[in-house]
């Protein structure tokens, strides 16, 4: 039997966390052989509604959960962790701005930043849920001077799978006989799903099967306002999906996307033009642990102007919290390691460092 690792869930009282912790604790996350301990994070208001959750996690007998326990602070609840998963954030309210609502969740993400680099485990991977994730994902890194910014992704995952879902849906196969379709950009209305390096059953190209006005006037603005159309008909937003979309970016980031094209919020290296130091969506593909930007796409001129639109709103977030990211942070972020073995931008989480990898503490 595997050593437990320890995961912390926050927002764990919330809607996307109802379905999350329970997949996690029965391994479908990081394996069935893979013991975890869960460390669950809330606000001092929602403590007695966590309890409520752990009870019932508690109920389910779990064998893989070795542990349990409820935090209502992330230095408390970050300590020793392997894994972050970073549901929780400040919801818009009523007459709230969006400079307001990126302000708000700055100060929540820059706490948690501080607390990962403290007390978190050298090798921690942290993933963004809470919304505006890309911005948030910036925020914690910034926030985070001795961890590496590979360590921290935002979640586009749920815009991936919904890219592959429905287009999956359209050309009557099933998604998994597609691959390469991406999401480049903010997880936001200006993404940009992008099929034209998709493949069928691993021969013919998707585009060429759908119709061009369909592709840019219905499946793209649907896959951009998906979470907009979900509320309408559920009366509440995404939350399985979005638990599911969770599960599979960090099952891949640590165990693998079996060479399949993924789609990952990383810390921009440049590539395909896109500024340097923002958290963007690329197609990724995962190994051993880390990942890398799939290189060398053709992009055409469509493809240009929507990769821009998307990247100027990120710029934009940015300016809007500019005054809250730590300036000692900001050279290391657009300017990243190269691997020693590769040459590449080393997408790594430090595992590239053979000695900071052997010396991390697996054993909890
Ligand atoms: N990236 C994506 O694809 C994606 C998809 C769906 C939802 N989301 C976002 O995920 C977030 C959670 O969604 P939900 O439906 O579970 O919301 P929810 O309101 O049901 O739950 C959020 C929980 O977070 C807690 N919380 C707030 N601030 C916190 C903090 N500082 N520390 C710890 N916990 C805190 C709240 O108390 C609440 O229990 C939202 O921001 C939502 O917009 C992102």
């Amino acid at each position: 039997m595997k050593q437990p690792v320890r995961i912390a869930v926050t927002g764990a009282a919330g809607n996307i966390s109802y379905s999350l912790l329970f997949k996690i604790a029965a391994g479908e996350m990081l394996g069935a052989d893979q013991p975890v301990i869960l460390q669950l994070v809330e606000i001092p208001q929602a403590m007695d509604k966590l309890r409520g959750v752990a009870m019932e996690l508690e109920d389910c007998a779990f064998p893989l959960v070795h542990g349990i326990s409820l935090h209502d602070n992330p230095f408390d609840g970050f300590r020793g962790i392997h894994y972050a998963m970073l549901v929780g954030a400040r919801p818009r309210s009523k007459g709230m701005e969006r400079a307001d609502l990126l302000e708000a969740n700055a100060v929540i993400f820059a706490e948690q930043g501080k607390a990962l680099n403290e007390v978190a485990n050298r090798d921690v991977k942290a993933l963004v849920v809470g919304n505006p994730a890309n911005t948030n994902c910036l925020i914690l890194s910034r926030n985070a001077p001795n961890l590496d910014p590979s360590q921290f992704c935002a979640m586009t995952r749920l815009d991936h799978n919904r890219a592959k879902g429905i287009l999956g849906n359209k050309l009557g196969v099933n998604p998994s006989d597609l691959d390469g379709v991406c999401v480049w950009g903010n997880h936001s209305p200006t993404m940009y799903p992008d099929v034209h390096h998709a493949t069928v059953l691993g021969e013919e190209s998707a585009i060429s099967q759908i119709d061009e006005k369909w592709y840019k006037e219905d499946y793209t603005p649907r896959i951009q306002k998906r979470g907009a159309e979900i509320i309408e008909w559920r009366g509440l937003s995404s939350a399985a999906s979005a638990a599911q979309a969770a599960l599979d970016h960090m099952h891949d980031w640590a165990l693998g996307s079996n060479g399949e094209v993924v789609s990952m919020g990383i810390i921009s290296d440049g590539s395909y033009g896109v500024a340097k130091g923002i958290y963007y969506s690329f197609p990724c593909v995962c190994e051993f642990g880390s990942y890398q930007i799939i290189q060398g796409l053709e992009i055409n001129e469509y493809g240009q102007s929507m990769m821009k639109k998307t990247e100027e709103e990120l710029l934009s977030e940015k300016a809007a919290v500019d005054h809250l990211l730590p300036a000692e942070t900001a050279e290391s972020r657009e300017n990243l390691r190269k691997s020693d073995r590769t040459g590449q931008t080393a997408y790594d989480n430090g595992l590239d460092k053979a000695d900071v990898y052997y010396k991390a503490d697996r054993i909890c």
